[in-house]
């Protein structure tokens, strides 16, 4: 989808949008188009007894008389003094879901606010643009028999404002946001045949082209470093198993970097302790948070952010087979600690950490964030709403829910402690990959990653229940999310670019 920018006028041809506040009341372009059609809209706001004027309220009129217009859609803006970014993205992605349900080709947004809104109305058309664009989004690479209608009709919008010029440069960042969420949804979005420990770290290593440096770690160098942890995961599969570290040097030289780990289990079938057949198609997407990682560090790279940053991913596929790790298996760690794997289904746990002590043992972060769809209970407890949030530090995990709110990616932190930590000690080891009950899963999976972090800042994200979605929000249509890029690229921003 095409996305222009252009003077407030009326267009020629397509679908127009205007925008009406809740009362309701007409802004300015709403107005000279009321009139250009002889009061079809005010005449349709009066017939349309449930619109109000409110957020996501939408109106359209076809074919206006004596225009050359295919339809006008009439969007409500809500209270001016509570219009703010995500509302104009919601809106501007609410609309390309309607206009491409409409069959609409082409489409002109005209966004006047006016003064009443706490927004500059380049930032406001930006942010509708932004808007749009992510609910574009499509992977549909491998269907090659889409009918006509199957397809988005919708092929260009135009963002109509009184300062085009502005608008089109705050949205060009913007638009360098969307096209590392589409990388991520991409990544997260591929089948497991394709999409393997290698494939991936292969399109990892092509985020040199936005500036960054990339390595991979084979088999050898992981056994070198004593990664017995995340090679027992891999061991069961035919695809070996990779490390990919990304670096972002854009801050001070010999600043700490922050440092992003991302659980990359590029299928999980369970292991030896096989999952149901029901859903497990699911586990394709089980690399979810080695696909954010990757989109982050591609952003930063790509927007030249101003700071040190380095992008973990562990990589791995968890298999059954004659060669597997089979559950009551004793594996030694990077960090010399040893693991009873009493379920192998508990295996994202096992490649944290070691990335975890990696990332602390060679770059002495300033902080670390770890992604993972880690755990079926985070699901349970939390639904598709918010992740799960972890942290052993107040102030990190206070910024990230304010980032996460910001950019409407909700975080909702769950307790830690040393009851819930005992749950973990072994018999046969220094710890096991499973508590003996039932009780707080996701907790449990925490507990077991601070095992493997010392005296550092650190976060630990479970987006089992939102790295993907079974249906279309305004700027996320269903499937692959990329849950946390925006959320960690806000919260860099925010804090560790200001000097
Ligand atoms: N990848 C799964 C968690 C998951 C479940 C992600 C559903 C997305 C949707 C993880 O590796 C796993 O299997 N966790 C187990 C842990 C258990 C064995 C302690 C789980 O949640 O059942
Ligand atoms: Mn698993
Ligand atoms: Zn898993």
């Amino acid at each position: 989808m095409k996305i222009s920018f252009a003077e407030l006028a009326l267009p020629r041809s397509g679908a127009v949008v205007v925008g009406v506040w809740e009362e309701p009341a007409l802004t300015a372009s709403a107005r000279r188009l009321d009139e250009a059609t002889g009061g079809a809209i005010s005449r349709a706001v009066a017939a349309a007894p449930r619109f109000h004027g409110k957020k996501n309220e939408l109106i359209a009129l076809i074919g206006p008389p004596n225009l050359p217009l295919s339809r006008i859609v009439v969007a409500g803006l809500g209270k001016p003094d509570k219009v703010d970014q995500r509302l104009l993205q919601d809106l501007g992605g609410n609309l390309v879901a309607h206009l491409n349900g409409a069959g609409e080709s082409e489409a002109t947004f005209s966004i006047d606010l006016g003064d009443a809104a706490p927004l500059k109305p380049a930032d406001a058309a930006a942010h509708l643009a932004f808007g749009a664009e992510l609910r574009s989004y499509r992977f549909d690479k491998y269907r090659t028999k889409q009918k006509p209608e199957q397809k988005p009709s919708l092929t260009g919008i135009t963002v109509a404002s009184d300062t085009p010029g502005a608008a089109k440069e705050a949205h060009r960042a913007l638009s360098t946001t969307a096209q590392a969420v589409f990388f991520t949804r991409d990544l997260v979005s591929e089948p497991a045949n394709t999409l393997y420990p290698e494939t991936l770290a292969a399109e990892a290593a092509k985020l040199t082209e936005f500036g960054l440096s990339v390595e991979i770690l084979d088999e050898d160098r992981m056994a070198e470093l004593g990664m017995g942890a995340l090679l027992g995961v891999g061991q069961g599969s035919v695809r070996p198993p990779r490390v990919v570290v990304i670096e972002h040097r854009g801050g001070a030289v010999g600043s700490p970097p922050l440092g992003f780990i991302g659980k990359g289990v590029t299928f999980d079938t369970g292991g030896i302790s096989i999952k149901p057949a029901a859903g497990m198609g699911d586990m394709k997407w089980d690399m979810a948070g080695a696909g954010v990682v990757i989109g982050l560090m591609r952003l930063l790279g790509a927007r030249r952010a101003k700071v040190n940053a380095v992008g973990i991913v562990g990589l791995v596929e968890n298999m059954p087979s004659g060669n597997a790790q089979r559950p009551g298996d004793i594996v030694r760690s990077m960090s010399g600690q040893t693991i009873e794997v009493l379920n192998t289904d508990a295996e994202g746990r096992l490649v944290l950490a070691d990335v975890l002590w990696y990332c602390q043992d060679r770059f002495k972060p300033k902080l670390m964030i770890d992604l993972a769809t880690l755990t079926g209970a985070v699901i349970v407890a939390l639904g598709h709403e918010n992740a799960g949030l972890f942290a052993n530090n107040d102030q990190l995990a206070d910024r990230l829910i304010a980032a996460g709110k910001a950019v409407g990616e909700h975080l909702w932190r769950l307790p830690m402690g040393d009851g819930y930590d005992r749950a973990i000690d072994s018999d046969a080891a220094d710890v096991k990959n499973i508590a003996g009950d039932r009780g707080a899963g996701s907790t449990i999976g925490a507990q077991f990653l601070k095992r493997f972090v010392n005296n550092v800042p650190w976060a630990h994200l479970d987006i089992a229940g939102v790295a993907w979605s079974k249906k279309d929000a305004p700027t996320v249509p269903k499937g692959a999310t990329a849950f946390g890029v925006r959320l960690l690229d806000r919260f860099v921003a925010e804090h560790y670019e200001k000097g």
